[in-house]
């Protein structure tokens, strides 16, 4: 199953929305719809992201009239500025779109056809590497979970969020996989439910052991000495090893630390961003109040009620165990380690 993926002439993806209800796909034709169901979430998480703009790039060189490179280039120029205006904190979004935008401006083309292929097959092998790289920090990552082990997960990180596999779940699934037995708490991750519906919805088909929990129950689980291990992931890494991830992360890993709890998060390179020196550098999306007072349509509080949405929150990175990268689990000081893993070095 992957979340997305090019079909046709389209872009098909899972509609992340109405999961775990139903299992259904929407087909996207032109490069507007596909930044339209990044910014409804249609498809969310960070690397799925990536590879919807990098086949929204594409689809919009295949639908261009534009006779020569010079005007394509113009084209996907548009398209590009439309894509990354669609949700601003994950980088994979940016940095896809940067590396189609690349191409598309190298000077190695002078066919606009030819050019279309080659930006076609990039978007396609962004979608291919993410599972590879995927399946690479699933089997690094394995070793982090003890037999009899609690892990404790927030969002959804899994196959959905990514073209495939996942990363903080997808170690969870790579250590299934390899036989050991453990127990995953979930997080339901207010107020999108990605950790309800989603990453619940992924392990009942794994067969890994779950239980759901309020955000609100992850302290005292932790201070009943349940947990062994918090794995989550990530939507951008600043060139120290501060974090930006789902809402919600930076409390967990406080109590972590008050807890003596190994906490990882469990990044590709494409998401660590060396151009921010820091965390407070991170743009914060700040979503819809009506997500908090009127999830999924259902209101829990009259529609007048004020609520604030930031839909992430910066982890500094003293309180990291370690980075799970596809280039090794980098460890302090990841101003040093994280460099090597971009440059892919083994760290
Ligand atoms: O708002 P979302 O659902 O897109 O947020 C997703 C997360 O925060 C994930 O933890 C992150 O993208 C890493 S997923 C591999």
């Amino acid at each position: 199953m992957r979340s997305v993926e090019w079909e046709q002439g389209a872009v098909k993806m899972i509609d992340q929305r109405v999961l775990p209800w139903k299992l259904e796909y929407v087909q996207l034709r032109t490069v507007e719809a596909v930044a339209e169901s990044i910014r409804n979430m249609t498809v969310r998480g960070a690397p799925a992201i990536g590879a919807s703009a990098a086949f929204g790039m594409a689809l919009a060189a295949q639908n261009s009239a534009a006779a020569t490179v010079d005007e394509l280039a113009v084209a996907l120029w548009r398209a590009g500025a439309l894509l990354k205006a669609a949700r601003p904190t994950a980088v994979n979004l940016a940095w896809a779109v940067d590396r189609l935008q690349a191409i598309a401006e190298s000077g190695e083309f002078n066919n606009a056809d030819d050019l279309r292929e080659v930006l076609l097959a990039a978007a396609q092998q962004i979608a291919d590497d993410d599972v590879r790289i995927n399946s690479r920090m699933g089997a690094l990552g394995a070793a982090l979970i003890g037999d009899g082990a609690t892990v404790l997960h927030h969002c959804n990180t899994g196959a959905l969020a990514t073209v495939d596999y996942g990363t903080a779940l997808g170690v969870v699934r790579a250590a299934h996989e390899s036989g050991k037995r453990f127990h995953v708490l979930l997080d339901e991750t207010r107020p999108r439910l990605q950790g309800s519906r989603l990453s619940a919805w992924e392990l009942e088909q794994l067969g890994v052991s779950y239980d759901i929990i309020p955000d609100t129950a992850a302290g005292y689980y932790m201070q009943q000495g349940e947990v062994s291990i918090i794995l989550v992931g990530a939507d951008r890494v600043a060139a120290n090893g501060d974090f930006a991830n789902k809402i919600g992360t930076y409390q967990l890993a406080v109590m972590a630390r008050a807890h003596d709890i190994p906490f990882y998060t469990v990044a590709p390179t494409s998401t660590i961003d060396l151009s921010l020196s820091g965390g407070e550098q991170i743009p914060i999306e700040l979503r819809d109040a009506a997500e908090v007072t009127t999830p999924y349509g259902n209101p829990i509080v009259p529609a007048h009620f004020k609520a604030r949405n930031p839909a992430f929150d910066i982890t500094p990175h003293r309180y990291l165990s370690g980075i799970v990268t596809e280039n090794g689990i980098a460890r302090a000081p990841f101003v040093d380690s994280l460099k090597r893993a971009v440059a892919g070095e083994q760290v």
